[in-house]
């Protein structure tokens, strides 16, 4: 139901690197983390880059909207700065450049689908062609899934164009609060999880899907007790922003 790891770091590197860079994903490992989530959004000309929000300005010095730049223009910004000095230089990453170095690494993959809105459909299409891609071989001896990323976006359309494009990467769709389609809803995109905040869990909410089969994943946990507590509700797997406390190895 769940075959892979239990334990994520959250945008990469949690608390202790800039948000959704290369930076990021070598600090999670250097913690003992194989195991990341992080956001994949499109650049004005269609390219997949790693990017949380939608307009510039917050990680990213500059005004604007991230689709009115190309990539080109977006490859070359700092996304290190605005976190510390030392990171200076980091600049947002290529979706293609982070799957491959997650690959490398041996870093399995729950790769959020963020679209900006309105591209919701590219974005999920051009994420999943970007997979298919980045891990044609491993598709072509039908590796494992634990081999293969995890897909999930907030956006329906964007998993259901994920779907189409790459109907062997699995995926699952995430919701904020649990509403009562969650179950129609994963069956319509043959999801094999339902990912949700933990701040809205309930224990009859967390029975529910795991009597109905699926794996079931919170964000953001970043307390031991509660992290405790979701895994004994039946959770099966969590991304956390305090790499620091909550070790890869957590056992519950
Ligand atoms: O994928 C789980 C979580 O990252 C969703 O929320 O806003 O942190 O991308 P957000
Ligand atoms: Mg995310």
């Amino acid at each position: 139901m769940w075959p892979y790891p239990k334990v994520l770091a959250h945008r990469g590197g949690g608390i202790l690197a800039p948000e959704n860079t290369l930076a990021a994903m070598r600090c999670g490992l250097d913690h003992g983390f194989h195991a990341v989530e992080f956001d994949v959004m499109l650049s004005a000309d269609g390219v997949p880059i790693l990017m949380h929000d939608d307009r510039l300005g917050r990680t990213v010095a500059g005004v604007g909207g991230v689709a009115d730049f190309a990539a080109e223009q977006l490859l070359r910004m700092d996304a290190g700065s605005w976190f510390g000095p030392q990171f200076a230089g980091e600049t947002v990453p290529a979706f293609a450049e982070v799957a491959a170095f997650c690959k490398q690494n041996g870093i399995w993959m729950n790769v959020e689908i963020k679209p900006v809105p309105g591209f919701e459909v590219e974005t999920g299409k051009v994420a999943a062609e970007t997979v298919l891609r980045v891990f044609q071989p491993e598709l072509a001896v039908g590796a494992p899934v634990t081999a293969l990323p995890l897909f999930s976006s907030f956006a329906f359309e964007a998993v259901q164009a994920a779907q189409q494009a790459a109907p062997q990467v699995p995926r699952a769709f995430l919701m904020d609060r649990i509403t009562p389609d969650w179950r129609e809803r994963l069956q319509t995109l043959h999801a094999v999880a339902l990912h949700t905040n933990q701040k809205h869990l309930t224990l009859e909410l967390a029975q529910a899907v795991k009597a109905a089969g699926y794996g079931l994943f919170c964000y953001t946990v970043n307390d031991a007790v509660r992290a405790r507590e979701l895994l004994a509700w039946g959770v099966d797997g969590f991304c956390t922003d305090r790499i620091d406390l909550i070790g890869a190895q957590f056992a519950g």
